[in-house]
């Protein structure tokens, strides 16, 4: 295996498939996953609706960017990130300079439809932009030129499954 990468950061919109694409290809890869949400949880003791509440949007991201400092040094992990970690320039660089990133890309329809099929999803993440599908369109309207510029690979996941997008990535990332 040649041109092997420190890190490869999956980044996308909520619903998209980060952690589970992440399980999957560390399973394959021997590499070790890990969640940069459920990490900063820990760390701090906090759900991000706890943090959200008692600091707003600019303490989460705070805190946000602190973690990922601190995971961008780790190698041979398979990292999936919050969505919006993206938002931040300094954030958009530290990535860029850390390992592979990979934007898992889908349709606002979709990404709402798996939100919607997620039931634990609206316990564990704030309401951002007023909520609902028209949140997920206005977000994705934001942030898709970020997610653009930031990843070095972009898998479309439209009716796919996770199992074969980490198929995909272990051919292109790996089996060289
Ligand atoms: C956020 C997405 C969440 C979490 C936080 C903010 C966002 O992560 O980091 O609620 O701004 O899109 P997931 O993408 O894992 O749901």
């Amino acid at each position: 295996m040649s041109n092997l990468p420190n890190s490869i950061f999956l980044i996308g919109y909520r619903g998209c498939g980060k952690t589970t694409v992440a399980k999957l290809l560390a399973e394959r890869a021997g590499w070790t996953w890990l969640d940069a949400d459920a990490y900063l949880e820990e760390k701090f003791a906090l759900a991000i609706r706890a943090i959200f509440a008692a600091e707003g949007e600019s303490g989460f991201r705070d805190k946000e960017s602190q973690i990922l400092r601190e995971i961008a040094r780790l190698t041979q992990h398979i990292i999936a990130t919050g969505g919006g970690i993206i938002l931040r320039d300094e954030n958009r660089r530290l990535l860029k300079s850390a390992g592979t990133v990979v934007w898992l890309k889908a349709s606002a329809a979709t990404l709402w439809q798996r939100i919607v099929g997620d039931h634990t999803t609206h316990e564990r993440r704030p309401d951002l932009a007023g909520g609902g599908f028209d949140e997920v369109v206005e977000l994705l309207q934001q942030r898709e030129s970020l997610y653009e510029q930031c990843a070095d690979l972009t898998v479309d996941t439209e009716e796919r499954t996770p199992g074969d997008i980490a198929d995909e990535l272990w051919h292109r990332l790996f089996a060289t």
